[in-house]
């Protein structure tokens, strides 16, 4: 029986993650602490909001005296940490943003989970979900595994390598348990359009340009979002403290290509003259700093705790792609106020 703190849960990954443990686990108890930036939406959490083992605060993870608050009022055994600054681009534009949420924030519910667990550490899992970009960047060849060194170059990494280290840091000093899983590109529903796979869907629906950076030749491994979600539900469950895991997707694509393959399917499915998507594809100006190549070596995983990614990437792109054409409402919600001025400054000026 658990009473679990989710942060960031009306978020991309986090609602996915949300409704796998709410509904699988209808004896824990789960909190969704989120405070609803442009990322958070409720909307997706709307299937799960009347769930009886399912409540939402709104609230900010650098608000320590909120926290402790939480703490004393839930009796908390785990934390499965989400809430995150997520965006390369915009940490580019404010990485003080980046620094004040993924690493501050991320500390302050450390502190306020040691304050808690004093004493009483065992069976308490503080989950600590990150990404392989702290990694840095690879070269044409060779893998992340667990051991690769930190190298992080952007903003948006150098916060998350932060917020590991702060994370580890607390299980060396404190013994909090926690547990950490550094994860490759993830796509799926209730992606935000500000990244490369819902971003060209929903440009591709709406016949606008896909900007591809520079040459389109940087590769990233990509993940379905509900893979992801299974992994962290066997690491939470399995895994073991103190331990760190990579989840990969044993899938690289360039972004050109992946962008070529989203035009061809969605010229089917919008039984559009093939080759009509791909006209739009656009060139444009790098990203400053823009890693060439993430890929993980998620063997690990996979030897300790028998996980696996259950899609191929054309399935899940497919299934992916059906879900934006038939959430027609949600894209047009998340799209409309404060999206469009971002749009226009991130891609007008390149
Ligand atoms: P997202 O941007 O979609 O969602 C982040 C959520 O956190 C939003 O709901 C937002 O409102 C909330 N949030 C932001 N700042 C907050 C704060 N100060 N207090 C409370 N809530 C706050 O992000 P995502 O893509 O779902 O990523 C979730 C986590 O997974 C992040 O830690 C990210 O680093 C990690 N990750 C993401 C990917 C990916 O491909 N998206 C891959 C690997 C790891
Ligand atoms: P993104 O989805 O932002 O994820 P990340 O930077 O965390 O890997 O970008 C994926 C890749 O696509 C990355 O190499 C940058 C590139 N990209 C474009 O070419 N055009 C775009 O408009 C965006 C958002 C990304």
């Amino acid at each position: 029986m658990h009473s679990i703190l989710i942060t960031g849960g009306a978020g991309f990954i986090g609602s996915h993650l949300t409704r796998l443990f709410v509904t699988k686990y209808p004896h824990y108890n789960i909190v969704n602490l989120d405070v609803l930036t442009y990322a958070g939406n409720l909307e997706n959490l709307k299937d799960i909001e009347d769930k009886p083992n399912y409540s939402f605060i709104k609230g900010n993870i650098t608000d320590l005296e909120l926290l402790r608050i939480l703490f004393t009022q839930n009796h908390f055994t785990a934390v499965l940490h989400c809430a995150a600054e997520s965006h390369v681009d915009r940490s580019i534009t404010d990485p003080l943003a980046f620094i004040t949420t993924n690493v501050l924030g991320t500390a302050s519910l450390l502190q306020a989970a040691k304050e808690s667990w004093i004493g009483k550490m065992e069976d308490k899992i503080f989950y600590h979900i990150s990404t392989d970009e702290v990694y840095g960047s690879l070269g044409e060849t060779g893998f992340f595994t667990e051991k690769t060194a930190y190298d992080p170059r952007s903003p948006y990494s150098s916060s998350k390598a932060s917020s590991d280290h702060i994370v580890r840091s607390f299980y060396h000093t404190y013994k909090l348990p926690v547990k950490i899983s550094n994860c490759s590109n993830n796509y799926g529903p209730f992606h935000f359009p500000e990244k490369l796979i819902p971003l060209c869907i929903h440009n591709i629906i709406n016949n606008k340009p896909l900007p591809i950076y520079g040459k389109g030749e940087n590769v990233r491994d990509w993940l379905y979002v509900e893979d992801h979600v299974r992994a962290i539900d066997v690491v939470f469950h399995s895994g073991k403290v103190g331990e760190t895991y990579n989840i990969g997707g044993h899938n690289e694509w360039t972004n050109i290509n992946l962008v070529k393959e989203l035009c061809r399917q969605m010229d089917e499915k919008l039984r559009r003259e093939k080759g009509t998507s791909e006209k739009l594809i656009t060139y444009v100006k790098d990203r400053a700093g823009h890693d060439l190549r993430y890929a993980i070596e998620a063997t690990k995983l996979k030897n300790e705790l028998g996980w696996m990614p259950s899609l191929q990437f054309e399935e899940g792109i497919s299934k992916t792609i059906d879900w934006y054409l038939n959430n027609g409402e949600w894209l047009n919600h998340v799209t409309s106020g404060d999206y469009q001025s971002y749009y226009d400054k991130q891609y007008h000026k390149r």
